[in-house]
């Protein structure tokens, strides 16, 4: 009979993990409650573990402690009212169109729905939009940056390394918030935190306890069926 390697997954592993990936969702709304600093430390070892091309790790994170963090959001929801213009590093998304366009357009109105705001209430749109640099009222943020000089697939292993510390954290009962919004303002956020040009602002990751009452937390997405995704030949 031929023997399995002892280092392959189990069922049971493969159970935990697709329950772990469909549970995660994006919290955006938080409990004013602080992340103990150890599991803060195990999130991200656990992230780091992930693959990078030719495993030069190209991820750093600037992560704020809760008092950090409530002085960040004062600066930032100033700086963003002030400075609505984008200033990222990576160049941001022009349009989206077809599919992308049509699922872009489904999760925000699916969002807007639980939230009770109308599909024409450009107000409470914008005001909802702008939840983001209150950082939807987390406790912690993770600020995100690759190595500057190694292009686009320095990004990609970022990509990676978010997607582990998302999982980590949900793994730990720590509810996460990806953030593509604060890019908009990386200029801002790198000299806040002292950031040099050496490196380019990714995205930012909040993170706490979920706020399980609020209905921004009561929405989730859906996902393409696998037929629109792959194609096994
Ligand atoms: C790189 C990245 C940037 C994102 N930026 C934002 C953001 O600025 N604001 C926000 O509310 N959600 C943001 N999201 C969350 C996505 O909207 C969310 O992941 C997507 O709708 C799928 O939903 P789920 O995370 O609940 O499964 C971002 C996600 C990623 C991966």
């Amino acid at each position: 009979m031929q023997q399995s390697p002892a280092s392959a997954p189990s069922g049971c592993d493969v159970d935990t993990l697709a329950r772990l990936m469909s549970e995660r969702y994006t919290c955006r709304a938080y409990l004013d409650q602080p992340v103990p600093e150890s599991v803060i430390r195990s999130i991200v070892s656990v992230a780091k573990q992930s693959a990078s091309w030719c495993n030069v790790q190209p991820w750093h994170l600037v992560i704020g402690t809760a008092e950090t963090t409530e002085r960040f959001r004062g600066a930032l929801v100033a700086h963003a009212a002030a400075s609505p213009e984008v200033d990222s590093d990576l160049p941001f998304p022009e349009e989206y169109r077809g599919v992308h366009a049509q699922r872009r357009q489904e999760t925000g109105h699916r969002l807007y729905e639980a939230l009770g705001i109308e599909r024409h209430d450009r107000e409470r749109r914008a005001s909802q939009g702008f939840e983001n640099f209150r950082l939807f009222g987390a406790p912690h943020v993770a600020i995100v940056t690759m190595a500057a000089d190694l292009g686009p697939y320095a990004a990609v292993d970022c990509g990676g390394f978010i997607a582990s510390f998302l999982l980590a954290a949900h793994a730990h009962g720590v509810a996460t918030t990806p953030q593509g919004a604060l890019a908009r303002h990386a200029g801002f956020v790198r000299s806040h935190f002292g950031i040099g040009d050496d490196r380019k602002m990714i995205c930012a990751i909040s993170f706490g306890y979920a706020d399980p009452a609020h209905a921004a937390n009561g929405f989730r997405t859906t996902r393409a069926p696998d037929e629109e995704i792959m194609r096994l030949v």
